[in-house]
């Protein structure tokens, strides 16, 4: 048995087929408002790091391929003048804060990014634990698994949004709620355990207890419109898109981070148009069939 999650996640995507619904349909409207901001685009990208290894500014270069597609950008763990960088771009940045051992570095990093003017800010909660039994250590740092109280005290030391990555269970998402954070990433942070269950399909449960109370991102393995439609039928706000970008990143810089968002939104308005959605809350999970043949 292959317990691969971003296999079994991938499988989980191409299982969902879609009926059509071309009478009356016309041709769609993709912008999403988020914290007060509108953006072109409900894809965004997704919390990576360490590109300025793989890319020249690789960092920056997404945070401006993502404001010249009129798109939302994460960024995951990096360094003071890193965050600075992107936000200089223009693009709207929201800083995800690895769970340091440390409760003081987390604050440090809430105060380097609220400098840097960071649009938002979040932690990965999901890289609290190895896979060897022992806590995670991240390029030498000590991880820990953060309390409601923890996470509480860092929401209420800043006046930014705040949101919780790797939520992929309907209690953890309840307890974000109660805490009072912004909103949360539905992921497995491309397959942290195996065995994990695909976003998609706990994200209708998710969305019920959440209701409209605040936005839900999903990540992992999105790599097209369809997938992005998918997610979005199936109760997500925004989608982030990680792995995907990194070739286009690598080949040409921010155009290339640009070129890709831009066609996954054409392949997600052309399925919208397809399936009678003409603006993103007129899109319809009842359009997406489970494959079962
Ligand atoms: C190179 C790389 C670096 C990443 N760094 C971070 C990080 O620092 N913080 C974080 O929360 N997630 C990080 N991620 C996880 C992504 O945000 C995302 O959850 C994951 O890659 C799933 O999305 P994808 O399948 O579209 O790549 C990283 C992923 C990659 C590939």
């Amino acid at each position: 048995m292959d317990c691969d999650s971003n296999k079994i996640t991938r499988d989980y995507f191409d299982s969902l087929l879609l009926e059509m619904r071309h009478i009356d349909s016309v041709m769609p409207d993709t912008k999403v408002t988020l914290f007060g901001q509108e953006f072109s685009t409900p894809v965004a990208t997704a919390a990576l790091s360490h590109l300025n290894n793989t890319a020249p500014d690789g960092m920056a270069n997404m945070a401006l391929g993502a404001k010249m597609a009129g798109a939302l950008c994460f960024s995951g763990m990096g360094g003071k003048d890193e965050i600075k960088a992107m936000c200089d771009t223009g693009a709207k940045v929201i800083k995800i804060i690895k769970p340091h051992k440390d409760n003081a570095a987390v604050i440090s990093k809430i105060r380097e990014a609220e400098e840097a003017g960071a649009f938002a800010l979040g932690m990965d909660i999901d890289h609290a634990f190895s896979s060897t039994g022992d806590y995670d250590v991240v390029t030498g740092l000590p991880m820990r698994p953060k309390s409601s109280d923890e996470l509480r005290s860092f929401i209420e030391s800043t006046k930014l949004p705040f949101i919780i990555k790797g939520v992929l269970s309907v209690k953890d998402a309840l307890k974000c709620l109660e805490i009072g954070v912004s909103g949360i990433i539905v992921s497995h942070h491309h397959g942290i355990m195996p065995s994990a269950v695909p976003p998609l399909m706990v994200l209708p449960e998710i969305r019920k207890v959440i209701g409209d109370k605040m936005p839900i991102f999903v990540d992992c393995c999105i790599e097209n419109g369809m997938d992005a439609f998918k997610a979005l039928a199936l109760g997500a706000d925004m989608v982030c898109v990680g792995r995907a970008i990194m070739d286009p990143l690598r080949e040409n810089g921010a155009q290339g981070v640009c070129d890709k968002i831009t066609a996954i939104t054409g392949e997600l308005r052309s399925t919208m148009a397809r399936t009678g959605a003409s603006k993103l809350n007129d899109i319809d999970g009842s359009v997406i069939h489970k494959r079962d043949f």
